[in-house]
């Protein structure tokens, strides 16, 4: 299993290659319609093999890596869909575009290559939304279109400490630019979802993660705080890891209580971890 594992792998790489033909593929047919760039049209059968090949090949690698577990989401099942249908797609003009018969169905290659084109940006938005979460792409867009994305108003920075969310400050921030690649609404690695606080408190495969008040037992602590490189080291495979600073506020989050909804006025903040706060909101200035 490992090794189909290992290739499958290859899928995050290999898919770009059928992308790229594609694009090439739809500019191709669209110029090769005007009698100035006809001659263009000599090299479509050739481009049309090419694309189905790769996206065969990137289709084959894309089930291989799924083996692997941790993709449960509407995205996941969108993304093998509308590739799964691009692949075939593309695989069935080929073979026309290649036969002898290509010059009774002319008309229909630059449509084609049309469709091809739009199932590719659908099949990588959803395959976006895998590796970033599918909120990263209007994390930072004008409110009108994250509302649109069901996405409410972006928390404004925090000038006063007193009335910072111990949660949606500085904790779920943390998590999210560190863990979220792998743990997000569309990808669970683990079965765990560290985008929010009820999600964090849910828990992963082998249960709760944060015990709130004991961050002795709680498994994401002990993630965070192995050597890094232990097998079981959070980040996983030599991500870039939270710094002392974020590892020590998180602790004393989980000893609080792992509050949320409430203010760091209505918590217990010690000078010393105020001052960590402090630096880690850039309020020291
Ligand atoms: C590159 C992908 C990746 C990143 C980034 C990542 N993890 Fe993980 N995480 C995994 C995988 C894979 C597993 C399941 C295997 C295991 O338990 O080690 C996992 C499991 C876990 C578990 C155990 C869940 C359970 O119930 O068994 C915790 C806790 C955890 N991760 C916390 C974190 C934290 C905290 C971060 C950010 C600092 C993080 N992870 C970043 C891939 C990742």
């Amino acid at each position: 299993m490992d090794f189909i594992y290992f290739l499958g792998r290859f899928h995050v790489l290999v898919l770009h290659i059928p992308i790229g033909i594609v694009v090439a593929l739809f500019a191709l047919e669209w110029a090769a319609r005007k009698e100035k760039y006809r001659y263009l049209a000599a090299a479509s059968p050739f481009l049309w093999g090419a694309a189905a090949i790769s996206a065969l090949l990137t289709v084959l690698f894309g089930y291989m890596h799924f083996a692997e577990g941790g993709f449960d989401g509407a995205s996941a099942s969108n993304h093998r869909l509308f590739g799964t249908v691009l692949a075939v797609l593309i695989t069935g003009v080929a073979f026309l575009r290649i036969s002898k018969f290509a010059p009774n169905y002319a008309p229909l290659f630059f449509p084609a290559s049309a469709v091809a084109l739009l199932l590719a940006a659908i099949t990588g938005h959803y395959g976006g939304n895998l590796t970033h979460g599918s909120t990263y792409l209007v994390e930072y867009a004008p409110q009108p279109l994250r509302s649109i994305a069901g996405l409410g108003p972006r928390r404004p920075p925090v000038t006063d400490l007193a009335m910072a969310d111990p949660f949606l400050d500085v904790v779920g921030p943390m998590l999210r630019e560190r863990c979220g690649s792998c743990h997000n609404d569309d990808k669970q690695q683990g079965e765990l979802n560290l985008a929010t606080h009820a999600a964090v408190m849910r828990g992963g495969e082998t249960g709760s993660v944060v015990t709130a008040g004991r961050p002795e037992v709680s498994e994401l602590l002990r993630r965070i705080t192995l050597p890094k490189d232990d097998e079981a080291f959070m980040p996983a495979e030599g991500k870039t890891p939270l710094t002392d600073r974020q590892v020590r506020i998180i602790e004393w989050w989980i000893s609080v209580g792992a509050p949320h909804e409430t203010t760091m006025a209505e918590v217990e903040v010690p000078p010393e971890i105020e001052a960590l706060l402090r630096a880690e909101l850039g309020l020291d200035s």
